[in-house]
């Protein structure tokens, strides 16, 4: 008797569409709330942790004090996959919208932030309360939870299994909610693939409020969206089975810095074809920031090989066994961010500490680079960065495994073609301003480099968020499919975002999970 209750509220709720909300929806979506989640895990604008814990994750300075356009009605932290789906529950059925938050890195804030004052009301599910990683050594697979940082994965896998690593972001502080929703790229994705590429099984609660226990119960096409088709899209992500890959006793990683007076610009010019062609082993990034070239290498075994090879392969970069450090995987996951300050400290740093002091003020954008840049465009961005805002330009190679995975195997779909990703981020301090001072030198580099960089579409990552580009518009109702084609094909092609738009269709087809920025569900006639 339970159990037909049970179906038929599922099945009331799920033929709910949202509808306008009100101030009494609001307090009904609470009341709702409060029947299924313990009181301590719902936080409303009331209540004296509200801001803190709003706060506690956003990782972008600019989203802090006008953080909310419109703030959250309410913040639910779960402690397990019932209040999940509660949230869901209520929320369909009193037109509330929700979203949902893992590590809150979304470089636009779309996790915890409308950015129209005019939005309809949403809550924000923060997933930090989620964060187990359960490592099988035997079997070299892990379980993590999506509020666990990528350092937390890092950790626990490097405790459980010495042997073993796993391919993904260079920031420990990463929620592996939102990075592996959108792919995850770092310094083993030559040899390994993206983070996504190395999803095996997920779960996860849907735009019904089901819980779907295996990714059998996704079905293929729902497993495929979420494997890169970005986050906030398709459903709530709870936990992800990876595969674990091998990794040896002693990785090495070498910095080297080159200003333009030392010839940084020559370098970079032959770095384009040099990084994408290195064995799959070697992986070598660029960082230019203050007209100097930092360029960041990590090789997968010891340095005398390195050396060895770069020696041979790009003789200009003068790579010695001095600029290299050999240490485990795991320590260099924490090396490379948090530099020369934690050699030798406990790896316990790698450990998510969402009291961490807040980043700076930055905006980003990204590109995908196919044919070499001329030494003379890449002078120019040398020496773009001005005025009060600072920042880097981030050159992360492709080729190696990336090269070899079809655009069409997961929803991220820079592969083959693709030289290398430049990520544009500009920093400042913008303390005092309430964040509307926005420095903007890398909307002007970017329109700059447009003829030099990928076409029809001109790609960007996903998980580099970038509202500029274009944000959807809701025609009588519903996500328009044609608004959001623009950054949507940007982001995943034309075949796979109509995919992606598809899919939508069939598993949130009355647009739940929406955003600024949410995959529409494909038209019926189209
Ligand atoms: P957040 O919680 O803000 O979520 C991001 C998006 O995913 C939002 O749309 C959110 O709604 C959705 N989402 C989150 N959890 C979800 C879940 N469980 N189910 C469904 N949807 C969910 N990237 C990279 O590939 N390599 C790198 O090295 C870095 N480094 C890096 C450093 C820094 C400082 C920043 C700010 C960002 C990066 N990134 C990155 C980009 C990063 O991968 C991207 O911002 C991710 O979306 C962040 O995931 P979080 O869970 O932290 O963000």
């Amino acid at each position: 008797m339970a159990s037909m209750a049970l179906v038929l509220t599922v099945c009331l709720l799920s033929f709910f569409v949202p509808a306008q909300a009100s101030p009494s929806n609001h307090n009904e979506f609470l009341r709702c709330l409060s029947t299924n989640v313990p009181s301590q895990l719902v936080q409303t604008a009331r209540s004296t942790s509200f801001k803190q814990i709003l706060v506690s994750s956003i990782r972008n300075a600019r989203f802090v004090a006008p953080a909310t356009a419109r703030p959250p009605l309410c913040i639910v932290t779960p402690t397990n996959a019932s209040h999940v789906q509660a949230a869901v529950r209520c929320g369909r059925r009193h037109a509330v919208r929700l979203r949902v938050r893992s590590g809150g890195h979304d470089c636009e804030g779309l996790s915890y932030r409308s950015c129209s004052p005019n939005s309809e009301a949403f809550a924000v599910i923060d997933l930090a309360n989620l964060h187990a990683v359960r490592v099988n050594p035997q079997e070299a697979t892990a379980w993590v939870d999506s509020g666990a940082g990528i350092g937390e994965l890092y950790y626990h896998v490097a405790m459980a299994a010495p042997g073993l690593g796993f391919p993904a972001s260079v920031c420990p502080t990463v929620g592996v909610g939102g990075i592996f929703s959108g792919g995850g790229i770092g310094l083993m994705m030559r040899k390994h693939g993206l983070s996504a590429d190395n999803v095996v099984d997920a779960t996860m609660v849907d735009a019904e409020g089901n819980l779907l226990a295996s990714k059998k119960a996704m079905g293929d096409d729902l497993f495929w969206a979420i494997r890169g088709g970005g986050g906030g899209n398709f459903g709530i992500v709870l936990s992800w089975k990876v595969r674990l890959l091998p990794v040896p006793p002693k990785v090495t990683f070498f910095r080297v810095t080159k200003t333009m007076d030392q010839g940084a610009v020559d370098a970079v010019t032959k770095w384009q074809t040099v990084a994408p062609a290195l064995p799959d082993d070697l992986s070598v990034r660029v960082v230019v920031q203050n007209r100097q070239a930092n360029f960041q290498g990590l090789y997968i075994g010891n340095s005398s090989t390195v050396v060895a090879t770069m020696a041979s392969r790009f003789p200009e970069l003068g790579v010695t066994g001095a600029d290299c450090k050999e240490m485990s995987w795991v320590q260099y996951t924490a090396y490379i961010y948090f530099r020369d300050a934690i050699y030798n400290e406990p790896l316990e740093v790698l450990l998510l500490n969402r009291s961490m002091t807040l980043g700076p003020f930055f905006k980003n954008k990204s590109d995908y680079v196919k044919k070499p840049l001329t030494k003379e465009t890449l002078e120019k961005m040398f020496l773009w960065p001005s005025g009060v805002a600072t920042g880097q330009l981030v050159l992360e190679p492709h080729g190696g495994r990336m090269g070899g995975i079809a655009a069409d195997d997961t929803p991220f779909p820079h592969r083959s073609s693709v030289l290398y990703n430049i990520q544009y981020v500009e920093f400042w301090n913008g303390e005092g301003t309430g964040g509307e001072v926005t420095p903007n030198w890398v909307g002007s580099l970017y329109d700059f480099m447009a003829p030099f960089v990928s076409k029809n579409p001109r790609g960007a990552y996903v998980n580099y968020r970038d509202l500029d580009i274009r944000t959807n518009k809701v025609v009588d109702g519903a996500t328009s499919y044609e608004s959001a084609k623009v950054w949507g094909e940007s982001y995943f092609g034309q075949e796979n975002f109509r995919r992606l738009a598809k899919i939508k269709r069939k598993v949130d087809a009355d647009d739940y999970f929406r955003s600024e920025q949410s995959i529409p569900p494909l038209p019926l006639k189209q």
